[in-house]
Formats: structure tokens, sequence, C-alpha cells
């Protein structure tokens, strides 16, 4: 016999008992969005392979060993998007929506692909919701953007177990100054340092910062810091992020190590990390990159944005008990009918239900069955209440109404009272 198909190691399929929670989330989040006024935009899946080379950067762990690239047919070397921002980027200067200082503020959702080691939230596909603003220099932008990812943590109750990791990387000048001051420091240290940062050294320098080995922690207490290295301009301006933050109430923490391991990054870069998903902590993370739109050859555009990871909200929700009760159910009514003539006219009253009360979830029993098993299958649905059509009830048009969550006995409801009587049932 052959061997079944299992889906690829790292990509996971969201089964029907987790598609309510991912819904609630991402709904709640587009919600949000549209509350501030952003506008959702949806880019394809695979792109040129030359895009994400020359806006992540050639020397960081994502270009150098994650991506999915293939050939085209055509011979054109595709990657399945490891994020996006790079092809939001590409999308707005491809349509010039962001040219002569158009103001932009943009969202997305969908499935990112990066060859890591898969562990608990940490897969090789997994989702974002993203937003990318463009053409408003000044941290008022970054701190709304920080601030409406706090009150998306309010809506969720999640402010207790996130903390805000703040940082500035400065101006380019500024982070190459700093730059040369650590690889001069940690070269006369080359020795100590762990086999990842001898080999970022020469390549990526900053990354080093990043690095999880305790020696080369260690070595960094003394190093150079990159706040010393900020010129004023940007000093200027994370210091207008830290007032806008202190008077929106948002809790903060200087990170003068947070770099991030994306390279289009300068000025402000912030992480919302959380200690109760283990090792893959970071549940959002952001910054400004005011250089990649021009990089990617549009005019000089300053921008703003950070992403969200699904798979982990979704998970520290499941972990800290946050997921609203009434998800489980998967409808708020089932319809139990015996016999032809029975069910020929509960699909008819099904329907005008439907009609009477959008926004209602009723599932009509199927597959025909006895009382008890289609009673079985109205509990199993998370249903409040069951309608019960038998054949004494057709012939007196009316409707048994059983309460399946609370205690009470069937009443009988005529036909034509029955939209009004659901309505008040539903709404208590
Ligand atoms: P990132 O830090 O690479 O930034 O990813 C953002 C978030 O995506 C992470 O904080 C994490 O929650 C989630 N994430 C990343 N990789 C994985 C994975 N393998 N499995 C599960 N979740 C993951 C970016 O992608 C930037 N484009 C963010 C940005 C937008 N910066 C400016 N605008």
């Amino acid at each position: 016999m052959s061997k079944n198909i299992q889906a690829i190691r790292g990509m996971n399929d969201i089964l029907p008992e987790q598609t309510p929670l991912w819904r609630y989330f991402e709904n709640g989040v587009a919600s949000l969005l549209d509350g501030y006024g952003y506008r959702q935009i949806r880019m394809p899946i695979v792109e040129f392979t030359e895009l994400f080379k020359r806006s992540i950067g050639e020397v960081t762990d994502i270009v150098e060993k994650e991506m999915y690239t293939f050939e085209d047919r055509n011979g054109d070397s595709l990657t399945l998007r490891p994020e996006g921002t790079a092809s939001c980027v590409r999308a707005v200067l491809e349509h010039g929506i962001s040219g002569g200082g158009q103001l932009q503020k943009l969202w997305y959702v969908g499935p990112m692909f990066r060859h890591e080691r898969p562990q608990k939230g940490r897969y090789r596909q997994f989702h974002q919701i993203g937003v990318e603003v463009f053409n408003l220099p000044g941290p008022d932008i970054d701190a709304e953007l920080i601030v409406l990812t706090w009150r998306l943590w309010g809506l969720l109750g999640l402010r207790e177990a996130v903390t805000l990791e703040l940082n500035s990387l400065g101006s380019s000048e500024a982070r190459a100054r700093y730059r040369e001051a650590l690889v001069e420091y940690l070269s006369a240290r080359f020795e100590q340092l762990d086999e990842d940062s001898q080999r970022r050294l020469s390549s990526n320098p900053l990354r080093i910062l990043d690095s999880k080995s305790p020696d080369t922690q260690a070595l960094l207490v003394d190093a150079p810091k990159l706040a010393d290295y900020l010129d004023e301009e940007s000093r200027l301006h994370f210091e207008g992020l830290k007032a806008r933050l202190d008077a929106a109430g948002v809790p903060y923490v200087i990170n003068s190590k947070l770099v991030r391991g994306l390279d289009y990054y300068g000025k402000t870069v912030f992480e919302w990390v959380t200690d109760q998903l283990g090792a893959q902590g970071t549940v959002c993370a952001g910054g400004r990159y005011d250089g990649l739109v021009e990089q990617l050859g549009g005019k000089p555009t300053p921008a703003v944005g950070f992403a969200m990871g699904v798979e982990r909200l979704v998970l520290l929700l499941e972990t800290l008990d946050k997921v609203p009760a009434e998800l489980s159910r998967q409808v708020d009514l089932y319809f139990c009918a015996f016999g032809e003539a029975a069910e020929l006219a509960a699909l008819a009253l099904a329907e005008q239900l439907r009609d009477a009360l959008p926004g209602m979830r009723l599932a009509v029993n199927a597959g025909a069955g006895s009382f008890k098993s289609q009673l079985k299958k109205a509990d199993k649905s998370g249903a409040l209440y069951a309608l019960v059509l038998g054949e004494d009830e057709l012939a007196g048009r009316i409707v048994g109404l059983k309460p399946l969550r609370a205690d009470g006995e069937q009443q009988s409801v005529g036909w034509d009272e029955l939209g009004e009587r659901l309505a008040a049932c539903l709404q208590a």
C-alpha cells in the first residue's frame, strides 16, 4: 500500500476547531485598523527573488538561508515571500501611489514562508498581519502604530503578557560609525566570540548584539553602545516617540541591543515580546525604513511599519485562556425534524428564519435520524436551543423550542411567532 502524503514540515493545516479563534483575531485586527483609517492591500505571494535580496539584505539569515526560491518555467528566479514589507513597497512604487508625498496607511494579512527550523511558535509557512505607512517622517506616526497595537492587546486581554522593547538605530551614517567602533572592539576579542558571531563580524556585525551565546553577551557588556553614536535628528525623533508613548500611557523598555534581522531599518525599531511562549516570544515587530523606497528605485519616501505573527498571538490567547467562550459554539440553533413532511416544513421555516434574523446561525439537521440522535447532534453543535418539529408539531403549526444550555422545559411556539420569539431568546 502506498504511503499517505502528508503536509510539508512546518506548514500546518488550520483545523475547524481553530478557525473560529483565527477569525476572531483577524477580524478584530481588521476592524481596529479600519477604525484608525488604514486600508487593506493584497499583494501576490510570489515575487522576483531580487526584490527580497535588495530590500531585506543579502547577508541576513532570511536571504542567506531561509527563502523558498525556485526557477520559474521561463527561467526567472522567484521566491515565496518571507515577509510583506518588500512586496508592499514594490506595489506602492509600481502603482505610483506613494509618489509626490502621497500619504498611504496600508495593511495586509497572509501567509509568509521561511525555511527555519520548526518549533513551537516558529513555522515554515506562517501568517502575518502587517501595517505600512508611507510619507510621514515624524515620530507621531511611529507612536500611532505602537498605540494601536497597545489598544489591540487591550481588546484581546493580552496587555499583562506583553512588553514593548524599543530602540533607535539612528541614521545610516551614525550606524556606520557605530559599526566601525563595534568591529574594532570585537575584533580585539575575536577568539572569545561564538562561531556565528565570528562570521557576522565581517558580514553583519550589528547582528552580533542579538547573539544567543552567553559568552558573547558577556563580551558585549563593555562594548560601545549604539545610543552613544546616535545623530541629533534620530535622537530627537526617539525623544519625540518616547514622549508620545508616555503621554498615551504605553509602557516600554529601552533595549539598546535590539537591532532586528532585516537590513532596511533606521531610527525607530520595536518589538512586542512575551515570556509566555518559550523561545519564540516576539509577537509583533517593526520599525522605520526611510531608505527602502529609494533603494528599490523610488523617490526618497519616509516609511514605517510592523508585522505581527498570527500563530504566536493565537497561541498566546490559548495559553492565557483568553479565548471567548462563545467561539466554541458553531451555531445558535439546531433544527431537528422527524419524517419527510416535517423535514420539508423545517426547510421552509429555516429559510424564513434566515430572512427574519440575519446574523443568526442555524443548522438544519441533515441525514434524518431518531429523536435521540438528532438531539445529540444538536448538543454537539454547541447550539443554545434545539427546534423540534415532528408529526404533532406539524399538525399544530408549532415548533418545540428546547433549551440545550440551561434548565427549562421544551416550549411550543407557533410558526408565526417563531422569529420574534427566537430574536428575544438569542438576545438574552
Ligand atoms: P519579522 O520580525 O521578521 O519582521 O516578523 C514579524 C513577526 O512575524 C515576528 O515578530 C513573529 O511574530 C512573526 N514571525 C516571523 N517569523 C516567523 C515564523 N517562522 N513562524 C511564526 N511567526 C513568525 C518582518 O517581517 C517585517 N516585515 C515587519 C515590518 C513591517 N517592519 C516594517 N514593516
